[in-house]
């Protein structure tokens, strides 16, 4: 295998001289970068593997995510079926075979994850379509990441429903995820799922039915053991919630919709292995964080626009804002991260991004190809909308010829920009893209001084919550 990413990344609309960055300040910032990249090799995933002690100053420190994809592809190789990943494409497979449908409970990093790879890699309508069409797969939903009394009935109502086409009778499966097993989101869309399982399938059921993915202890490890769960994961020791993504908490749901998991690893593997060995000057990692911090050092530029042009990334954007605001918003520092799609959101935000204030990086996030044959604008009798001299043009004209117009503009009005290529969106450009992310969040916060592990402001908000719940 080359060790060479697909991904490659762009930054020279950042060179700007009145409004960006130098290649000499990135030059200077690179010996420190590298040194951040060495410690991750030498102090924290030493100490993750118990080789050595966690040093105060980085506790909490949950580096297992680093050499995660590498560990579960070198299992896999050696013990097959009964390794993790064995384990996982095995109950994955018994799932997809059983249910017509699959909920998927959990909030924040325990479901984002999943939900991105579904939207990147499955069809764009895949819960509409037949499950021929989606290659015989169950259609998934994504619940307990709210409280949501009217949102939660929609989906109760929809589950007891049997389509004419379902053949396995209308039967469902719950996949549970949650770290803690105490969260409240979770917990609490479980009791209702459980329960209506429970009365549609009877008790006996649920142990084949309900997937927990979970600590090792805790209330849903508990909950697990009562209903006496055929199968269950483990949430790793060392992995924090939003760097779960490439562990069961991402993969068991990404493989019960037939998503290639091995592939997501191997990219993930591949970025691993360029993160470790790329000199700075030419690390996708290193450059990313490099350009990124530089500009909000130098130029206050503290709101990140992860600028994704393709429908199917929107999600991803959205992981990527919770893995970055949860790990680097902190100490009250940590640049604002936020999604755009376009060219959507050229009608919504392009007016601020281009003239209002000078706080903002522009992200881009490009791919190159297409899985679909091109659509054209074609010719239309009486030209009622001019468009004739455009017939030959694709949406994929339109969509380059909006991406290079967008640059220029903002190049004109010296908005620093980069571009992060993908050559395509399958699942080995996915896993390169979110192990490339989580890499370059925690070299960024090791940078700031901050520990991008850990969410002690969470707890805030949840303590209140439980006092108020339980004041009579
Ligand atoms: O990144 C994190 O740690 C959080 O977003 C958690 O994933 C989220 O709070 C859910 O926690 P749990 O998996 O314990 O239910």
């Amino acid at each position: 295998m080359t060790q060479k990413p697909l991904l490659k990344f762009d930054y020279a609309d950042s060179l700007l001289e009145e409004t960006g960055i130098s290649q000499a300040q990135l030059d200077d910032l690179y010996p420190r970068l590298q040194t951040i990249r060495d410690e991750l090799y030498a102090v924290d995933l030493p100490a993750f593997h118990a080789d050595a002690v966690v040093p105060a100053d980085r506790q909490p420190l949950d580096a297992g995510f680093m050499d995660l994809p590498d560990r579960l592809l070198a299992a896999y190789d050696e013990q097959r079926e009964a390794s993790e990943l064995g384990q996982i494409l095995k109950t994955a497979k018994r799932i997809r075979e059983s249910v017509d449908r699959v909920v998927v409970l959990g909030i924040g990093g325990s479901y984002m994850g999943a939900r991105a790879l579904m939207d990147a890699c499955c069809e764009p309508y895949y819960n509409e379509l037949s499950r021929a069409d989606r290659g015989g797969r169950p259609r998934i939903y994504f619940e307990g990441n709210n409280v949501d009394n009217d949102a939660m009935q929609g989906l109760l109502h929809l589950i007891r429903q049997t389509n004419q086409d379902d053949p396995c009778g209308g039967r469902w499966a719950i996949v549970v995820i949650s770290k803690s097993g105490g969260t409240i989101e979770t917990a609490a869309a479980f009791r209702q799922f459980l329960g209506a399982l429970e009365s549609q399938l009877g008790k006996e059921a649920l142990p084949d039915l309900v997937v927990p993915v979970t600590g090792a202890s805790g209330k849903l490890a508990d909950f697990a053991d009562a209903i006496g769960c055929r199968d269950r994961f483990l949430v790793p020791d060392g992995v924090g919630g939003r760097f779960s993504v490439l562990s069961p908490v991402g993969l068991l749901p990404a493989s019960i919709i037939g998503l290639d998991i091995m592939d997501l690893l191997r990219g993930a593997w591949l970025m691993n292995a360029h993160f470790q060995t790329a000199e700075p000057r030419d690390n996708l990692v290193l450059n990313y964080v490099g350009v990124n911090h530089l500009l909000e050092r130098h130029r206050q530029i503290d709101i990140r626009v992860l600028s994704v042009w393709s429908k199917a990334l929107e999600t991803t954007g959205l992981w990527y804002d919770q893995l970055f605001a949860e790990s680097v918003g902190k100490q009250e520092l940590g640049a604002t991260p936020l999604t755009v799609v376009n060219t959507r959101d050229l009608h919504s935000r392009a007016q601020q991004h281009q003239e209002g204030a000078r706080n903002k990086v522009m992200n881009n996030v490009v791919v190159e190809s297409n899985r679909c044959n091109l659509l054209e604008i074609g010719e239309r009798e009486g030209n009622p909308d001019l468009l004739n001299e455009l017939s030959c043009k694709s949406m994929v004209d339109l969509m380059n010829a909006a991406i290079a117009g967008t640059n220029e503009a903002y190049r004109g009005d010296g908005r620093p920009t980069t571009t992060l290529s993908m050559p395509a969106i399958n699942e080995n450009c996915m896993g390169q893209l979110l192990q490339m992310m989580m890499l370059a969040t925690v070299v960024e916060g090791r940078l700031m001084g901050i520990n991008p592990y850990g969410q002690p402001g969470v707890e805030c908000y949840k303590q209140n919550m439980n006092r108020i719940l339980r004041t009579p």
